[in-house]
């Protein structure tokens, strides 16, 4: 009945939302995700989806029943598809050889292993998850390692969405990049996923190349991303030295065609699950060739968002009269960006800790992450509340420091806050998204990243 039938493991950030969009575009493949956390599978089956998206829920409720399903029988899914996605986690090695900077490769491998124990036809593996340049060849090394005649294909389709935009995104890519072998099996491969695609994206969109440059590629961007963050914060630092303003330099180097004004907004530093744990991965490929140049170049870029953090941290404790022992400090926003609940190596988790550590008590504000942020600092001692109002989180507080961009801060009623805090009052603005100017003629301290702060001592 149905044309293809579509199997992807791992239902998370990725997993979930790029094949709810593949089976709302194409109803006439069956796609199944599946997952070995069953509460995780379980919520993809209600309306109170494990991860907030804008625009997700409708995307899923749009295939779910009809051509999407999830699930926890991952040997079913691999034994009727022809077509395996796998989108698991690859995060930062924590032990052994390349502890610290090499990809951990063991959830792949067991997935590897599992579609190669249950196989019965010739199978497409996708690579969904970000892995280093080379782990096709170590995938299809143990996939062709069977002696009953399978055939096993794999192919490099990197996601390059972001979260918070998934499923803008996922509507309408810059690129979709599909890298395979190319044997004409490979090229065959190759063209069965392109095939997908081009149900609704444009063909123009949809580039092909060699499956390593294909790996290379997401490793690459993401180091890109992060390079253009941690270059303008470095200018971030020299601004508040020199009455220049970042947000007016940024605009003024974003202006050049050749640079481009996206990505340039100087904050109290980048997180998400990938930037660090994809630049770590690339410095580590790096030094495995002897390119020990290249590698510190981009270990710099992660030196230099520390460094960010660290320097946001000691500009607050210094602004408070070199203490904030005891004192209440407000934190708007725990997401590693807005529009989403994910806080994996958010800043914030970063910020709360060193202020933990200067004995200050944390008011934790956030309108999507709190559940995260609850796990992310338990066990971290010290005084914490976690309220979701940020009226009632600022009340009595002595600092209050933004650390999410979520559009509902820009629009507080920043004078029923100020009338709410101790005095003196003080604002960090760690995303610049705050009337500085209107805070000050408020009463408040003002403090932005990349500008000299507005002070009433
Ligand atoms: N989050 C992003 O914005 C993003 C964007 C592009 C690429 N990526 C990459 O995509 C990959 C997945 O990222 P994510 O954010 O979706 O991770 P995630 O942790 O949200 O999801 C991974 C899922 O895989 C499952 N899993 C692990 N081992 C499994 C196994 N053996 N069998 C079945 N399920 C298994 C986990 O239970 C988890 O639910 C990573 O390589 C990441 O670098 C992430």
């Amino acid at each position: 009945m149905f044309e293809k039938r579509i199997a992807c493991i791992g239902a998370g950030y990725v997993g979930g939302p790029t094949m709810a969009m593949i089976a709302m575009k194409c109803p006439q493949y069956k796609v199944t995700v599946v997952d070995v956390n069953e509460a995780r599978i379980k919520a993809w089956q209600t309306d109170d989806l494990p991860i907030y998206e804008p625009g997700l829920l409708e995307v899923v409720q749009a295939a779910r029943g009809r051509n999407l399903f999830f699930s926890t029988d991952i040997n079913a899914a691999i034994r009727e598809s022809e077509i395996i996605f796998v989108s698991v986690n690859t995060p930062t090695k924590t032990f052994g050889e390349g502890a610290g900077k090499a990809a951990d490769l063991q959830y792949w491998e067991k997935v590897a292993r599992e579609i190669l124990r249950e196989s019965e036809s010739p199978k497409i593996v996708v690579e969904k998850s970000t892995l280093p340049v080379k782990t096709a060849q170590t995938m299809e090394n143990i996939l062709n390692a069977n002696d009953r005649n399978i055939r096993f294909d794999v192919v490099s389709n990197p996601e390059f969405l972001a979260e918070g935009t998934a499923v803008k995104d996922l509507l309408s890519p810059d690129r979709v990049l599909i890298g395979s072998r190319e044997t004409p099996e490979g090229l065959k491969a190759r063209q069965a996923i392109v095939d997908i695609y081009a149900n609704w994206v444009p063909t123009e969109r949809i580039i092909t190349s060699n499956v390593w440059s294909s790996e290379l590629s997401k490793l690459v961007a993401n180091a890109f991303l992060a390079q253009r963050i941690s270059s303008i914060n470095s200018i971030s630092a020299l601004c508040e030295k020199t009455d220049a303003s970042v947000a007016e330099v940024s605009r003024a180097v974003g202006m050049d065609a050749r640079i481009g004004g996206r990505f340039l907004n100087a904050g109290v530093g980048f997180g998400g699950s990938c930037f660090r744990k994809d630049i770590l991965n690339l410095v580590y490929i790096c030094e495995g060739y002897h390119l020990y140049e290249v590698a510190r170049y981009w270990q710099s870029v992660l030196e230099m968002n520390e460094y960010q953090e660290t320097r946001f941290v000691r500009n607050m404790v210094r602004s408070m009269f070199n203490t904030i022992v005891g004192k209440r400090i407000a934190l708007f926003g725990f997401a590693f960006k807005a529009d989403t609940g994910d806080t994996r190596e958010s800043p914030a988790i970063h910020v709360a800790k060193k202020l933990l550590d200067e004995k200050a008590e944390l008011v934790i504000s956030d309108p999507k992450a709190l559940d995260n942020a609850r796990i992310d600092l338990a066990g971290c001692g010290g005084g914490i509340d976690y309220v979701e109002d940020p009226y009632e989180a600022a009340r009595g507080v002595h600092a209050v420091a933004v650390l999410t961009e979520w559009d509902l801060y820009r629009k507080l009623d920043w004078g029923r806050i100020y009338g709410s805090m101790e005095k003196p009052a003080f604002v960090f603005d760690g995303r610049n998204i705050l009337d500085t100017r209107k805070l000050f003629e408020i009463g408040f301290n003002v403090y932005p990243l990349g500008r000299p702060p507005l002070k009433h001592f």
